[in-house]
């Protein structure tokens, strides 16, 4: 009588272990990499093998649209753009999924979680991306901007024709304040700097994340300044103003505050890793990328 109770109770025990492992292999929630200024999916090939090495059976999916030269465009018409690619992934992942967003891609990935009301979006990780603007003359810009000194970039980005151009949608001129609330049509509005009448709905949309990331170093070379990763940004004196200095953290005004107090949101610093190298460098992976991913 002894025997089949044992043999019972391996074989639940055997069945428990398999579907624990089913369940592990089918519980990575798929991931969603959105590119940024100038590139497009395939810069992402190294990203999506250290996923696919470290969380086999996930599935990434590197999002093929406003590539390149196409990556100007403007940036709410980039989100409706995104939008339409990422909702269905969503819907048919009923357990969520984990968004990755690089340089410009991760202004584009703001707009989304502000603007979609029920996303399921857990890890929202923003690799080198201009949270607080950009205030710079790198490289990037002097290819769309030959002949424009920085402090002269406003006078085309601060005005409707400007605002056409995704760059001008997160060019923060800090000594032009006034005339970056005026125009500013996407990052003034989703930073909470300007009032309007969904500023409610999209805090409480990008508070439904469990998890935000912001990666960021001062080699990067393209995001000036490089703390605008981690939502710190230049004074009218060019000085630097922390994210918990900054008036729209301090207000809460679009939900950083909230993350941050609920310990939500997760800061990692490298050095030596130059823009174009965020993607790729296995150390950024796996300190500060694949324990977000599960
Ligand atoms: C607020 O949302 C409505 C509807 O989604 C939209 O028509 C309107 O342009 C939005 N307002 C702002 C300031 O973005
Ligand atoms: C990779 O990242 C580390 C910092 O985490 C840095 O020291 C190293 O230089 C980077 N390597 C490359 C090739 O960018």
């Amino acid at each position: 009588m002894k025997q089949p109770v044992v043999a019972n109770i391996y074989l639940a025990l055997a069945s428990a272990l398999l579907l624990h492992c089913v369940c592990r292999t089918e519980g990575h929630r798929p991931v969603i990499i959105v590119h940024g200024l100038f590139d497009g999916p395939r810069q992402f090939e190294t990203l999506k093998l250290f996923i696919m090495k470290s969380h086999p059976g996930t599935h990434v999916y590197m999002i093929d649209l406003y590539d390149y030269i196409f990556s100007l465009a403007p940036l709410w018409k980039q989100v409706e753009g995104f939008k339409h690619a990422v909702y269905p992934i969503m819907q048919s992942a009923s357990d969520g999924i984990h968004l990755i967003c690089f340089s410009q891609g991760g202004l584009v990935c703001r707009g989304l979680l502000a603007t979609l009301d029920d996303h399921n979006v857990h890890s929202f990780i923003l690799l080198s991306s201009p949270m607080a603007g950009q205030y710079g003359d790198t490289a990037y810009l002097r290819y769309f901007f030959p002949k424009l000194l920085k402090s002269e970039v406003y006078r085309f980005c601060y005005t409707t024709l400007g605002q056409k151009v995704s760059i001008c949608n997160y060019w923060k001129d800090p000594h032009n304040q006034e005339k970056y609330l005026k125009t500013s049509s996407f990052l003034a509005q989703l930073n909470g700097e300007t009032a309007h009448h969904n500023i409610t709905r999209w805090r409480e949309n990008l508070l439904r994340i469990k998890t935000l990331v912001l990666i960021g170093g001062p080699d990067d070379g393209v995001i000036t300044p490089w703390q605008s990763s981690l939502f710190g940004f230049y004074d009218e004196n060019e000085n630097i103003v922390e994210m918990k200095d900054q008036d729209w953290f301090v207000k809460d005004a679009f939900g950083l505050k909230t993350l941050y107090l609920q310990g939500d949101l997760k800061k990692y610093i490298h050095s030596g890793v130059l823009h174009t190298q965020w993607h790729s460098n296995s150390t950024v992976y796996y300190e500060s990328i694949d324990e977000w991913l599960t």
